[in-house]
Parts: structure tokens; sequence; C-alpha cells
């Protein structure tokens, strides 16, 4: 498995989004990550697709998509259309969770499902053919610079052993409270792809500061 960083531009400077942007991918980010939020399903208020058109002239990085807002189905069409290349959401903004990641990967793109904190993991048992990707939240999705939560650590672990055991192929996420010194514990937890705001964009050198986290996944704790 290889180690995959996600830079989120919720921390980046806006006014220096393009060389902010360069800085990252050159120290090897693979993905970027657009967290999206409407003011309701967590109480800060973010962007929408013309940041993510913006991006897709940008860089040629896939652009990772966490929507943490409610009846997302609305911006599915939008937001492929944008150049959106994952979009995740959580099950409770929503009803038709199936529905709705079948129609992501019908646009195109890959379907993703966030588990809050208190989401129980269960959740996935019936929308395992669905899903491309899982996205444990480390944090209560809202802000940036949060710090992460210890308990997150046994979830990744049982995401884990669930798609291992349906031979799933899904991409296993963590989003929130990710440093240097906490990607350890996640990565030996089984996952793979590791969102990061503030101690990438909160430092004077994003390139360094992915590689400083990508090294810490070298070795499986
Ligand atoms: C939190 C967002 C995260 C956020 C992570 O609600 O979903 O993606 O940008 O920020 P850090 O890495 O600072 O915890
Ligand atoms: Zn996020």
């Amino acid at each position: 498995m290889t180690v995959r960083i996600a830079p989120s531009i919720l921390s980046a400077d806006l006014g220096r989004l393009k060389e902010q942007l360069e800085s990252a991918v050159s120290g090897g980010a693979e993905w970027i990550h657009v967290d999206v939020m409407d003011g309701h399903f967590v109480p800060n208020l973010t962007f929408g697709a013309p940041l993510i058109r913006a991006l897709r002239k940008l860089t040629d990085r896939p652009l990772d998509v966490h929507l943490m807002v409610e009846r997302p189905e609305r911006y599915l069409t939008e937001f492929a259309e944008s150049g959106a290349d994952v979009f995740t959401f959580h099950p409770e903004a929503t009803v038709h969770v199936q529905r709705h990641l079948a129609a992501a990967r019908e646009l195109g793109m890959r379907a993703g499902l966030a588990l809050n904190p208190s989401t129980p993991v269960g959740v996935l048992h019936e929308v395992m053919d669905d899903v491309d990707l899982v996205l444990v939240m480390s944090v209560n999705p809202g802000f940036g610079g949060q710090v992460y939560l210890p308990q997150a650590t046994d979830k990744i672990r049982r995401v884990r052993g669930l798609l291992d055991q349906h031979g799933a192929r899904a991409v296993l996420e963590v989003d929130g409270g990710i440093t240097v010194e906490t990607i350890s514990e996640a990565w030996g937890a089984g996952a793979d792809t590791f969102v990061a705001g503030t101690s990438v964009f909160g430092t004077a050198d994003p390139a360094q500061a992915v590689r400083n986290l990508t090294r810490q996944c070298a070795v499986r704790v």
C-alpha cells in the first residue's frame, strides 16, 4: 500500500493559491482536498463550484471534494462538470445514500462516504459495492486545526478489516488533526490517504511538510 497525501485548501492562503498548490504538489501531494461546508450540516461556510472550477485550471491533481452539506445530491452534476474527481458526502446529510453514491459514479467521479466520529461503521455493510472511498473523520467536521481523536485509530482498523473481508479496493482516507505526530498511527491502522490542512498549509514550506508527513509512513507501525 502506498501513502497518498491530500492537502486541504481550507488552510491555504487563498491569495497565493497557485503558489501554495504548486508547493504542495512539488512535495509529493497526490490529491487536493476541497472542504465544502454549507453553514447547516456544519456551522462553517466555505467553497462551492466556482472554486472547484478555478482549482481545475490551477492543477492537474485529482480534486478530492468533501461535502459537509445537507442534501449533497443537489451538487452532483455541477461538481462533476466543474472537475471534481472524488465526491464524498455524509450519510446523515441525505436520505437515499446508495442512489447518490451510484450517481456520483455514473457522473465519472469516485463515490465517497464520510463517517463522523459518532457514525457507526456498520452503515458500510449496506453500500460496500457502491463506495470507492471511505473517509474516517478523526475530528468532528467543520473546522481546520482540531486535534486528532484517538478513537479514530480503532475505527480505521475496523473499516480496513471490513474492506479486506469484502475484497473491496476502496480508498481508506482519514481527515482531521493529521500531523507528523498522528499520521503513523492512522497509517499503521490501515489508512492509505491522509487529508492534511494545518500541518501542510499552516507551515511556511508546504512541500517540505508533505515530505515530512510521507516519511512518517515509511515504516508501518
Ligand atoms: C474538517 C475538514 C478537514 C480539515 C482538516 O472539518 O473536513 O478536511 O481541512 O484540517 P486539519 O488538517 O487542520 O485538521
Ligand atoms: Zn475534509
